[in-house]
C-alpha cells in the first residue's frame, strides 16, 4: 500500500501531499445551465466527476478526502433537486462500494446522519460497515451538514458530559466533532468561481490554505486537482509564526 505521506510513483505531484483536502463542488446548475440541460444532468456530471476525484486523489496519496455533498440549507432547495441529489448518492453508494473496496477507500458521513432520508442512511451505513477497516484513504461526505450546528453540538456534549471549563482544550473540543480522530484539512478547494466558505468546516479550516477556482464542479478533473494541489505545494505555511520559525 502506497505511504500516505509520499505520492506514488506515477505522480507528477511531489511530496508533500496534503494529508486533508476538502472540497466544495459547486458550479453544476451553472455547467448545465450553459448547456441547455437540467439542473439534474449538472448534478450527474457532477457525480461523475467527483467519482473521477476520489480515484484520483487516492492515487496522489491524499488521505482524507471531504466532499461538500449537501448543506443543512441545501433543504430549502426544490423537492425535485433535492430528492435528484439524494437519489444519485444512493446510486452512488450502489455502484462505488467495490471500487471503494479495490482501492481500500473508507466512507464517512459528517453531518446529522440522522436527519437524512431513509433510504440513503441505508445505503450510506451498508458502505461505512463494508468499508470500515479500509486505511489508504478516508473519504468523508458532508451531508446535511452545517459548520455552525457541528460547533454547537460539541458545546452542548461538552456541557452534557459536565465537562470543566479549564478542560475544554481544541483536542477536548475537536474530539467532540464529526471529524473526530482525523485532521483539519490542509487545503480547501472550491470550484465555480465562488469565494466564500459556506459553513463548511469551520473549526477545522482555522489553518488551511484557501484555492479557489473558476472552474465549474463538472469540469474539475485530475489536472485541475494536481493544479490545486501545486499551488499548495508552493506556499509557506505559518501556523502564526514568522517565515523564520517555520521549518516545513
Ligand atoms: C453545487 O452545485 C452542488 C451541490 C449542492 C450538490 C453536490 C452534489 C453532487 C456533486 C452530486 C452528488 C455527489 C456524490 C459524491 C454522490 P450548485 O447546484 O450549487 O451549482 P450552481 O451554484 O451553479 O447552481
Amino acid at each position: 500500500m502506497a505511504d500516505a505521506s509520499t505520492t506514488s510513483a506515477s505522480s507528477p505531484v511531489p511530496a508533500p501531499v496534503p494529508g486533508h483536502v476538502a472540497i466544495i463542488m459547486d458550479g453544476n446548475g451553472r455547467w448545465a445551465q450553459r448547456r441547455g440541460l437540467s439542473r439534474s444532468e449538472g448534478h450527474r456530471a457532477g457525480t461523475r466527476a467527483a467519482k473521477a476525484i476520489v480515484t484520483r486523489a487516492r492515487e496522489l496519496g491524499i488521505r482524507h478526502l471531504t466532499l461538500y455533498t449537501f448543506s443543512r440549507e441545501n433543504w430549502s432547495r426544490p423537492k425535485d433537486e433535492v430528492g435528484l441529489i439524494f437519489d444519485l448518492l444512493v446510486e452512488y453508494m450502489k455502484g462505488e462500494l467495490q471500487n471503494l473496496l479495490d482501492q481500500d477507500i473508507r466512507l464517512k458521513v459528517l453531518g446529522d446522519f440522522d436527519g437524512l432520508p431513509f433510504v440513503a442512511r441505508q445505503s450510506l451505513s451498508h458502505v461505512m460497515g463494508k468499508t470500515e477497516n479500509c486505511r489508504a484513504m478516508t473519504l468523508n461526505l458532508a451531508l446535511n451538514y452545517s459548520g455552525r450546528e457541528e460547533i454547537l453540538r460539541a458545546c452542548r456534549s461538552l456541557v452534557e458530559k459536565g465537562v470543566k471549563p479549564e478542560a475544554i482544550t481544541n483536542e477536548a473540543f475537536a474530539a467532540e466533532l464529526y471529524t473526530v480522530n482525523q485532521p483539519d484539512p490542509d487545503l480547501i478547494i472550491r470550484t465555480s468561481g465562488e469565494l466564500r466558505l459556506s459553513n463548511y468546516l469551520l473549526f477545522q479550516a482555522a489553518y488551511a490554505e484557501f484555492y479557489f477556482t473558476d472552474t465549474l464542479w463538472p469540469d474539475f478533473d485530475g489536472t485541475e486537482l494536481e493544479r490545486a494541489l501545486a499551488d499548495y505545494q508552493s506556499r509557506q505555511r505559518r501556523f502564526g509564526k514568522t517565515g523564520e520559525q517555520v521549518t516545513v
